[in-house]
C-alpha cells in the first residue's frame, strides 16, 4: 500500500491571530513547525471574508512550501476573486469547495453535478495552469462522477459526518465509513487520486487512513486545537503515527 500523504491545514492558527488583530500566532511559523515535523503539505483556506488566513499568509505560505520542497493546497471557492489568487501564486493543488457565508466551516462537499458548467471552466483553467485540481465532495456516487466530467484530477472526500458520528457514539458511523470506502474505490477506479478531510482526530484518523485507495489526509482544526497542550510538531507526530499504523494493518 502506498505511503499515506498527511497535509496540515494551517487556518487556524490565523483564527487565533486575527482574535486580537495582532500578528502572531504566525500561521507562516506554524507551516515551517509542520514541515519540520513531517507534514507532507501545507493546506490553507483563503475564504472570501478573509476570517483566517489573509492575502498576505498567502504570498508567505507559496514562498515558503516552495522554498521548503513541500506541496502548497489552496482550498477555494469557486469565484473569479479565487481563480486569480491560484493563478497569481501557481500552488501545486486547488481544491475547489463551497463556501457559504455564514457556515462556521465547510459544511458539506461542494455540488459538483448541479454546477458543471461553473466547475468545468475553472478547473480548466487551473488545469492549464499547471494546478493539481481537486473537488472537495460528500462520498456520492453521483458527485464523484460529476469531479471526473469537469476535470479534476482528485477528489477529496469530506469525512466531517463520519468524525462527528464517531464523536457522537452515532449508531450510523459504520454505515457513513462504508460510502466513504465505496466512494474511495469508484473514485479511484475512475483515474482520480482520493483525498479525505475534514473532522478528522486521533480517533478517527485509523479507520479513515486504513482505506487503501486514500493518498492523502488534510487534517487542521484538531491538530491545532492539540498543538495547544503538546506542541505542533508532537501532535502531528502522533497523528502520523497512527496513520502508519493504520496502513500497517494495525486499524482501530
Ligand atoms: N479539507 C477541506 C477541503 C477543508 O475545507 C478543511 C477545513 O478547512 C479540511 C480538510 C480540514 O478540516 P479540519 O480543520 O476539520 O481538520
Amino acid at each position: 500500500m502506498n505511503r499515506l500523504r498527511l497535509g496540515v491545514n494551517i487556518d487556524h492558527v490565523a483564527t487565533v491571530r486575527n482574535a486580537r488583530g495582532e500578528g502572531y500566532p504566525d500561521p507562516v511559523r506554524a507551516a515551517e513547525v509542520a514541515v519540520a515535523a513531517g507534514a507532507d503539505g501545507i493546506t490553507a483556506h483563503l475564504r472570501e471574508d478573509r476570517r483566517h488566513i489573509s492575502d498576505a499568509d498567502i504570498d508567505a505560505l507559496a514562498v515558503i512550501t516552495r522554498r521548503r520542497g513541500r506541496p502548497l493546497n489552496l482550498e477555494m471557492a469557486v469565484t473569479m476573486e479565487m481563480e486569480g489568487v491560484a493563478l497569481a501564486h501557481l500552488p501545486h493543488a486547488a481544491c475547489l469547495v463551497p463556501e457559504r457565508r455564514e457556515e462556521v466551516t465547510t459544511e458539506g462537499g461542494l455540488d459538483v453535478a448541479g454546477g458543471h458548467n461553473t466547475i468545468a471552466p475553472v478547473a480548466r483553467r487551473l488545469s492549464e495552469a499547471g494546478i493539481r485540481v481537486s473537488c472537495f465532495i460528500d462520498a456520492d456516487p453521483e458527485q464523484v462522477i460529476a469531479a471526473k466530467a469537469v476535470g479534476a484530477q482528485v477528489v477529496e472526500l469530506h469525512t466531517g459526518a463520519y468524525c462527528q458520528a464517531v464523536r457522537e457514539h452515532s449508531p450510523d458511523a459504520p454505515q457513513i465509513l462504508e460510502r466513504l470506502r465505496a466512494a474511495a474505490t469508484q473514485a479511484a477506479s475512475l483515474g482520480l487520486e482520493v483525498h479525505a478531510g475534514h473532522g478528522i482526530d486521533f480517533e478517527t484518523v485509523k479507520a479513515i487512513a486504513a482505506i487503501p485507495e486514500v493518498a492523502e489526509l488534510n487534517i487542521g482544526h484538531f491538530l491545532i486545537g492539540e498543538a495547544i497542550f503538546t506542541g505542533l510538531g508532537p501532535a502531528i507526530q502522533r497523528m502520523r503515527a497512527l496513520m502508519d499504523e493504520a496502513r500497517a494493518g494495525r486499524a482501530a
